[in-house]
């Protein structure tokens, strides 16, 4: 039969899938920290991976204050990003290619997370639960800055990749000719001072039309 018949009934599952996305993430950003050669990027993971946790306790909040408990709803989409994840530690070497490729999950991991949250918002909204969006609406932001952080990291990759003048079989190709090397140094430059900015401060309200 089917459980979900009203738009209350949707918000719980929507709120169930959160809340098994973040419990997947608590077990599984530990792991990609470790993995990363970049320490900036192995920061910021695990840095994530302590606002998971609080991420995860603020959905158990609105299920205690609702008095419901959560359905066992297991998020496939997460399972699949997370064992891209796992792949990539397993089949690349540790490298700025490596890191590089964790970014990319953790990117769609993060896009996915701001759909959801945002979706569960504008239900909550809907039904009235001013509570419940103003504690998913404070989650939606870590999510964004994350995904800010991640945007700049993944830019210093790039950068870092343009180094190499001799790339080496099957590194992707990202051999990038002189003149072009010069213009992406001093960008790393500057990128590296706003990734300083953005671990120590975080920033709550991001525009960035790349998160949509
Ligand atoms: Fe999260």
């Amino acid at each position: 039969m089917n459980r979900i018949n009203t738009l209350s009934d949707l918000l719980m599952e929507e709120l169930a899938e959160l809340f098994n996305i973040e419990y997947q993430l608590v077990q599984a950003l530990p792991k990609m920290a470790q993995a990363c050669q970049s320490s900036a990027l192995k920061t910021v993971l695990e840095g994530h991976g302590g606002v998971t946790k609080i991420q995860a306790g603020r959905l158990q909040d609105i299920f205690s204050n609702i008095g419901q408990n959560p359905q066992a709803v297991i998020c496939r989409a997460m399972k699949d990003f997370i064992g891209e994840g796992e792949y990539v530690m397993k089949e690349l070497e540790k490298s700025t290619i490596r890191d590089t490729a964790i970014i990319s999950v953790m990117q769609a991991v993060e896009k996915y997370e701001i759909t959801g949250y945002r979706r569960a918002c504008e239900h909550a909204a809907d039904l009235g639960h001013t509570r419940i969006v103003e504690l998913l609406s404070e989650t939606l932001i870590e999510e964004r800055a994350m995904n800010l952080h991640l945007n700049e990291l993944a830019q210093l990759m790039i950068n870092d990749q343009a180094i190499d003048p001799s790339p080496k079989a099957g590194s992707g190709g990202f051999y990038i000719p002189k003149g072009k090397f010069n213009r992406n140094r001093i960008k790393r430059k500057r990128n590296n001072t706003d990734l300083s900015r953005f671990i120590s401060e975080g920033n709550p309200n991001s525009q960035d039309p790349q998160e949509r």
